[in-house]
């Protein structure tokens, strides 16, 4: 079974394919902080045998935040707590590896919520919906500070120790406002062509690859394409994808939520993006969308669409998905090993 087999990216040890991909519980405080149910949510699914964790969007700084609810990582107690959690993550199984999501709300910042995020700002003033604020417009000042705040949070993951980060540049936050040509109608040299649109994300990549250790991943999230128009927005994926693949060691493939327009959610639903991305790249690709069963994940990674197999919602119904599916007592937890002789 290629679910169950181990693999090496850089130098971080996953046990296995399946991974848990970044699921915002809006369940902080408005300082950001991880609390009692981020320790016993993401130890639950280490015990669980799931191969890596990647932590929910964690706001670079305050403003970024969708709600005030989110996790940050731009205060050093933020980082202090991080610590503790991804130390407490791999007590409980030294063999899970752990990643955080390193997000900006950009124009989406869920107003409806109650947050009371000040400042909304986006690459250009459009607003996602009429439940939406109508962003401010970015000046240059604006995206240097995001810049900054971006690595910054990679810095202060690789104090927290953290395997890696993920960035998110998809489902219509900041960084994909800026990819796409939908939300981003800017004159300057951060809007029009594709080379200047992906100008943003790769400043900022730039910046993180000056001090990233190699034996660490530096992985990204886009969304492949927009409902809005799949062809089109495929197309700029496909550019953005050209443009950073020397500085990524991971691509995570999802899609939609750059404008209201939603896709149909059946099974497998995403794969097929996966497996396009997968043609442009040697880098491992995670799919992720509707993915259940053993038979999905094992088909999903057989037919070469990808490396690994994100699990969201089954694996917040069921943390012991791996526990349950892999019956090689040598690929349980060490402590359940002991348990089960
Ligand atoms: C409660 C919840 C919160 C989510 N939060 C995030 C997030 O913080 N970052 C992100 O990139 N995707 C987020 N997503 C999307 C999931 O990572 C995943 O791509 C999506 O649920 C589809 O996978 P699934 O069908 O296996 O659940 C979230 C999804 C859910 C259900």
């Amino acid at each position: 079974m290629q679910v169950f087999e181990k693999v090496l990216v850089n130098g971080v040890s996953i046990p296995n394919r399946i991974v848990m991909p970044p699921m915002c519980m809006y369940i902080s405080d408005n300082a950001g902080l991880a609390n009692e149910f981020h320790f016993q949510h993401y130890g639950a699914r280490a015990v669980g045998g799931v191969g890596l964790i990647i932590q929910e969007a964690t706001g670079v700084n305050s403003n970024g935040r969708i709600t005030n609810k989110d996790l940050g990582i731009y205060t050093q107690e933020q980082v202090a707590v991080l610590k503790n959690l991804v130390a407490y993550v791999k007590k409980l199984n030294p063999a899970t590896k752990m990643m955080v999501q390193l997000g900006h709300a950009g124009r989406k910042v869920d107003v409806n919520s109650g947050s009371d995020i000040p400042d909304i700002v986006a690459p250009s003033p459009l607003k996602f919906n009429e439940k939406y604020a109508s962003p401010r417009e970015m000046t240059l000042e604006d995206i240097n500070n995001v810049k900054r705040d971006f690595i910054q949070a990679a810095k202060n993951a690789l104090e927290a120790g953290y395997d890696g980060i993920e960035i998110h540049a998809a489902h219509g936050y900041l960084l994909n406002q800026f990819l796409s040509g939908i939300t981003n109608h800017r004159k300057d040299n951060y809007g029009g062509s594709s080379e200047n649109r992906v100008r943003i994300l790769k400043e900022i990549l730039e910046g993180i690859r000056e001090f990233f250790p190699k034996d660490k991943i530096l992985g990204i999230r886009l969304s492949a394409v927009d409902y809005s128009d799949v062809e089109a927005t495929l197309a700029e994926t496909i550019e953005t994808v050209k443009q950073i693949d020397s500085l990524i060691d991971m691509f995570h493939i999802s899609s939609g939520a750059l404008t209201p327009s939603a896709p149909v959610n059946y099974h497998l639903y995403q794969v097929d993006f996966a497996r396009k991305i997968k043609q442009l790249t040697t880098k491992p690709i995670i799919a992720v969308g509707l993915i259940t069963t053993l038979e999905e994940a094992e088909y999903v990674l057989q037919s070469g669409s990808s490396d690994f197999i994100a699990l969201g919602r089954e694996l917040l119904r069921n943390p012991n998905w791996v526990l349950l599916n892999d019956k090689n007592i040598e690929n349980a937890p060490t402590y359940y090993k002991r348990s089960f002789k």
